[in-house]
């Protein structure tokens, strides 16, 4: 399958929901097909060194705990392929709720998994049950800008600082000295 109609297929399951009967829930199988443990902690790091370098992503990552973010990620896809772990990271939306995310950004993050994935010859069945797996997260990820802090509007009695109509011209310091 080409790159093209893999993101076909992503978008057409995450429009339509999977289909009945298909096999796409988590397998130790699938696991393995990303090389268990090791495999997927060496795709994870490839993956963040892919969105470091991808101008659309890095903004979002450069500050952030990248060691922590790495560790939740591998323990996130381990549970999802059906491997012998427990997410107990963040939920999604909570973690990304304050970041502003949008569809543009959640495409590129796909693509630098797609890449990712190529570079470990993980066979395209499998990617493409994990991308299945994955597009739910979508709703959780993407939200609109959050709107700007409103300011309540700054109130002032008009008595609290009593300003001189006039600066006064004698009594500032400055007299000559000796006098
Ligand atoms: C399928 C898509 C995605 C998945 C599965 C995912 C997964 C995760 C996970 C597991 C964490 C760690 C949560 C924790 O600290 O417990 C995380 C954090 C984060 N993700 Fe995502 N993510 C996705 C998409 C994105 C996208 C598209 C962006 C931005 C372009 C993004 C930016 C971040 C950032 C900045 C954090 C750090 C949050 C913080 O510590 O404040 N993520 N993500």
């Amino acid at each position: 399958m080409t790159r093209r109609s893999a993101a076909v297929l992503l978008l057409a399951i995450t429009l339509a929901g999977p289909l009945p009967g298909c096999a796409s829930g988590p397998s130790p199988d699938l696991y393995q097909a990303f090389g268990g443990q090791p495999g997927l902690v060496s795709l994870v790091d490839d993956l963040m060194d892919g969105m470091m370098r991808d101008p659309d992503l890095h903004p979002y990552f450069v500050n952030a705990n990248r060691p922590h973010i790495k560790a939740e990620l591998v323990a996130q896809f381990c549970a999802t392929l059906g491997g012998p772990c427990e997410y107990q990271g963040m939920d999604m939306r909570m973690a990304h709720a304050r970041y502003g995310i949008g569809d543009h950004e959640f495409n590129a993050l796909v693509r630098a998994l797609q890449n990712a994935m190529d570079g470990h010859h993980i066979p395209y069945a499998a990617q493409n049950r994990f991308l299945a797996m994955l597009a739910p997260y979508r709703d959780d990820v993407v939200h609109p800008a959050p709107p700007p802090r409103a300011r309540p509007p700054l109130v002032i009695a008009p008595d609290a600082v009593a300003v001189p109509e006039t600066v006064p011209t004698e009594g500032l310091g400055n007299k000559p000295s000796g006098t």
